[in-house]
């Protein structure tokens, strides 16, 4: 099944290495990033995993769960879990699904055919409190996942889902952003009333709101 942007993400129920759970219930107001890895015990996915556990207090700081999913079952998740702690210096501290019956890979098309039939690809799901789809991404095996890149576009959701500004290329917190071309001029002095730069009539930059 494709999900796309704007769309209401599959609700499921799944085991996880924190029990079971149904995902909108489990998510409540949060934001939320479910991701998947193509295989437990796997070198990439070893290091990724580690990563997610590193950077947990920064999605806990933005308000986002964070939620793991392969197609193995969660005895061997438990195991692995050893394997994070000992090599990469933390612990998986987030759940993982154990999907082996694919039930979950298949809602969210994780597994894709050309390139494994058998393993998921690096898919990450962006959603939003109101349980809506904000960013996909989809990378291969081969390719360990940025974690510093998803925690930087959601400072760029969170705050575009605030204030009628857009973020521009490499954009990081705190970085002056865009007035979106649908604001008029008009609209523009009652939303920032500390004024902006125009660079071009559709190119207008302000200082990012709330900082
Ligand atoms: C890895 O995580 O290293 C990996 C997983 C599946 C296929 C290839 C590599």
């Amino acid at each position: 099944m494709t999900i796309r942007l704007g769309d209401v993400v599959p609700d499921f129920t799944a085991e996880t290495t924190e029990g079971p759970i149904r995902f909108h219930e489990w998510l409540g107001d949060s934001w939320g990033v479910l991701f998947s890895h193509p295989k437990n015990f796997t070198p990439v996915c070893t290091t990724e995993l580690g990563q997610v556990a590193r950077l947990k207090p920064e999605f806990d700081r933005r308000h986002v769960k964070v939620i793991g999913l392969s197609v193995d079952p969660l005895d061997a998740h438990a195991k692995w879990a050893e394997d994070i702690a000992e090599t990469q210096g933390y612990a998986p501290n987030f759940p993982l699904i154990a999907d082996p019956d694919r039930t979950v890979s298949g809602l969210y098309d994780m597994i894709h055919p050309n390139a494994s039939d058998t393993m998921t690809v690096r898919s990450v799901f962006v959603v939003g409190p109101d349980k809506k789809l904000k960013l996909s991404l989809t990378y291969p095996a081969s390719a360990g996942r940025n974690f510093d890149e998803i925690l930087r576009v959601i400072d760029s959701l969170q705050l575009t889902a605030q204030h009628a500004v857009a973020t521009p290329a490499n954009w990081k917190d705190g970085e002056d952003v865009i007035i979106v071309p649908s604001v008029s001029d008009e609209a523009a002095k009652e939303k920032f009333p500390g004024g902006w730069k125009t660079l071009k009539p559709y190119l207008r930059m302000v200082p990012q709101p709330g900082k």
